[in-house]
């Protein structure tokens, strides 16, 4: 039996839904899982992060794997895995949720299924730390969560059935911001002025999303969270912002923690991830412009 396991990118935050909110985007890693009774744990990958990603066990698709074999009390004789990865590392774009996700799926439909889908989520969840980026790499779609007496519930929000035409430009620049790092230089309190700011352009962001109406996200999607503190680390970061908005986005943010930033638009618009590649070049980065669209749906795992 061999076992493919597809997840798509995400992209967290959204502006003021700091680790709250996530929207799945139309770009797919995708996996092949054979069991094997060689005790060998062998990992291939082409695409992004060859060369790059460990294939030894220290990889996260076999960790979250031995994850859900241990969780259920099963021992894994072996197995071999191939990636097939278009998710970009290390750019806020969810690799690591979707590396986690797809083990753990992998792994569980290997098992016959011993977790619900909600289960496969929670555990996650708990591993990943926060929800925005598992949740819609698992659901698809807009999907907002909260931690409720330290469960996370999770809820796939109402979305135009056009929101897959809003165009999303993604531009990622050359630049190491881990997300570690992008959550460790976060104040640890903030003021009720900037809470509040947050709170209702969150809840605006959701309404211009399920109805599609771009100028609301426009006046929605600003952050006083999280982006304040970010963006200026990232070199080039405010003017490509502030350029995408000038070329015609309607709304831009940071894309999860950053380094990329994720730009709105009505219809495909080449000079929008042109003029933000621009700023990062100017501030000595390279970049690499996506032209993505919003996914309905969530992770798939199929028996071949
Ligand atoms: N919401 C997280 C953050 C990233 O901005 O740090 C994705 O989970």
């Amino acid at each position: 039996m061999k076992i493919s396991v597809k997840v798509p990118a995400t992209t967290a935050n959204l502006g003021p839904g700091f680790d709250a909110l996530g929207l799945a985007l139309d770009l797919w890693n995708e996996t092949e899982f054979l069991p094997t009774n060689d005790k060998q744990m062998a990992l291939t990958i082409s695409g992004e992060g060859l060369g790059k990603l460990p294939t030894d066990a220290s990889n996260c698709i076999i960790e979250a794997a031995l994850q859900v074999y241990g969780q259920a009390h099963k021992p894994c004789n072996g197995l071999r895995i191939h990636c097939i990865n278009r998710v970009p590392i290390g750019s806020g774009l969810g690799s690591s949720s979707a590396a986690m996700l797809t083990g753990m799926l992998g792994a569980n439909a290997l098992l016959g299924n011993p977790f619900s889908q909600e289960e496969i989520l929670k555990m996650a969840i708990e591993t990943e730390g926060h929800p925005d980026n598992v949740a819609p790499a698992m659901l698809g779609g807009l999907v907002a969560s909260i931690v409720y007496e330290e469960r996370v519930v999770s809820l796939k929000l109402p979305a135009r059935a056009n929101l897959g035409q809003i165009h999303l430009t993604v531009v990622w620049p050359d630049f190491d911001f881990p997300t570690k790092q992008a959550r460790a230089i976060l104040p640890k309190q903030v003021e009720r002025k900037d809470a509040i700011y947050n709170i209702s352009r969150a809840v605006l962001v959701t309404e211009a999303l399920r109805t599609g109406d771009l100028d609301l996200l426009g006046i929605a999607m600003t952050d006083m969270l999280h982006q304040p503190y970010r963006i200026p680390l990232i070199p080039g970061a405010q003017l490509a912002l502030e350029a995408a908005r000038q070329a015609g986005a309607a709304a831009v943010a940071l894309s999860g923690a950053g380094p990329s930033l994720i730009a709105f638009s009505s219809k495909v618009n080449k000079i929008i991830g042109k003029v933000m590649s621009h700023e990062f070049e100017k501030a000595g980065l390279s970049s690499k412009i996506y032209h993505l669209q919003v996914s309905h749906e969530g992770a798939e795992v199929s028996i071949l």
